[in-house]
């Protein structure tokens, strides 16, 4: 496999992809003003804590994809992607709000897991800044998610908690899916031509339902039909 550094000359296509993606990570890791409403809402002192701690290390992220795009010259202003509002977000679960604690919970352990796939895909990619610079975003990522299943936890502690919790992952459920794009794209194709990524999203979402349906099945819930409720396939 070719390797290619920021300083590189890169095939057109390459260049092109290497800075959609990105691009699509700096705004994936924005915590938008989700997070900031339920920091302030967060039941206790360590809930508040762990919110607060994930939206740090989220602009971290931002932070680090922003400064991969400028190494590779490309004029980002950095500073915007916080200041767009949700509804304007590329990305749709981005616009999805999270009107109650159980939301916080389900986003964290569905929704923020996904992240974690994007992720692995970068861990000896083409591109050596990013393989680099993604230890650490993975490391911090994998936290996420298992805060989020502990919120679910104390949630399915009693029979009501449990149907808010269902009910909560058959909203968020599709939309997790949805996040790892068509199963037939063509874009997917040349990224794992370039090396860029190993896995089709359709590889990529398989692995995901079978890490995450045992874990739905642990909280005492039933894992969604993964058909159900999803924009494509
Ligand atoms: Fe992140
Ligand atoms: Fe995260």
């Amino acid at each position: 496999m070719r390797k290619y550094g920021a300083q590189d000359p890169m095939p057109p296509e390459y260049r092109q992809l290497l800075i959609r993606v990105l691009d699509v990570q700096a705004n994936i890791d924005v915590p938008n003003q989700n997070y900031t409403h339920w920091i302030y809402r967060a039941p206790t002192l360590d809930d508040q804590w762990w919110l607060a701690r994930i939206t740090m290390e989220e602009l971290g992220h931002c932070r680090i994809f922003a400064a991969l795009l400028k190494e590779l010259g490309v004029d980002v202003d950095a500073d915007n992607f916080i200041r767009l509002p949700a509804e304007e977000k590329k990305l749709d679960f981005m616009k999805v709000p999270w009107e109650t604690w159980t939301d916080v919970g389900t986003f964290l352990f569905l929704t923020d897991r996904v992240g974690k796939y994007q992720l692995q895909e970068f861990v000896d990619c083409s591109y050596e800044p990013l393989v680099r610079a993604v230890g650490t975003v993975l490391e911090e990522e994998a936290t996420h998610p298992v805060y989020g299943m502990s919120i679910l936890q104390r949630i399915c502690r009693t029979p009501e908690g449990r149907r808010d919790a269902q009910r909560h992952l058959e909203k968020w459920y599709p939309i997790a899916l949805d996040m790892f794009g068509r199963s037939d794209s063509k874009n997917n194709e040349r990224y794992r031509y370039w090396a860029l990524k190993k896995r089709t999203h359709q590889e990529m979402r398989l692995a995901y339902i079978a890490e995450v349906e045992p874990l739905i099945r642990e909280l005492g819930l039933e894992p969604p039909d993964p058909l159900v409720n999803r924009k494509y396939l």
